[in-house]
């Protein structure tokens, strides 16, 4: 199988929002926690990938996008009318890591997706959280990487944390919603 190239700009491509993140640094370790996760993974490119083997025609990438740009209106909405400040490039960081770890919990599949051993055996988001350590993200955004799923019996500590969740969640009932499933949690 022959795998697309992941870079800096294919992934700017992919996540029109991610080009907003104004740390360099950011920018270079998300895309190196990208292409670490897509070698060990099945999927020929990121936008093949699935957002669960319960919606196999759900794309990730539209999920991610989602998400990201959602919480980033949601905080702007709260600063503007409500006062509350929100550090947006902390949004883009957590909304460009939290599902990474989906390439390789789940693989291509006849039925389109269906769980690795990763993903029976490894709870969702700690693999994402393992490689953003790896490249140098810190015990922040490993808290809100693990805590942002209600599989993780913590749960966030920040307001960016906290907010994106709940937009992800909020997302998640939207699909399963849409596709005659019950509510994700
Ligand atoms: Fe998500």
């Amino acid at each position: 199988m022959k795998k697309i190239e992941i870079t800096t700009e294919y992934l700017e491509r992919v996540f029109p929002a991610f080009c907003q993140l104004s740390s360099l640094e950011e920018k270079r370790q998300i895309t190196k926690v990208n292409q670490d996760m897509f070698e060990r993974c099945g999927w020929s490119s990121i936008e093949d990938a699935c957002f669960s083997p319960a919606l196999p025609d759900c794309r990730l990438v539209d999920h991610i996008n989602a998400v990201m740009e959602g919480t980033l209106a949601a905080a702007r909405c709260m600063e503007r009318y409500q006062g509350i400040e929100f550090d947006y490039d902390n949004i883009i960081v957590l909304a460009m890591l939290h599902d990474v770890s989906k390439l390789v919990e789940y693989e291509p599949a006849e039925s389109g997706c269906r769980e690795t051993e990763i993903g029976k055996k490894i709870q969702h988001g700690v693999f994402a959280a393992m490689l953003a350590q790896k490249y140098g993200f810190s015990i922040h955004v490993m808290n809100q990487i693990l805590t942002h799923t209600p599989r993780s019996k913590m749960r966030p500590s920040d307001k960016e944390g906290a907010l994106f969740a709940r937009v992800d969640i909020g997302n998640a009932d939207m699909l399963h919603y849409t596709h005659g499933l019950p509510l994700f949690d």
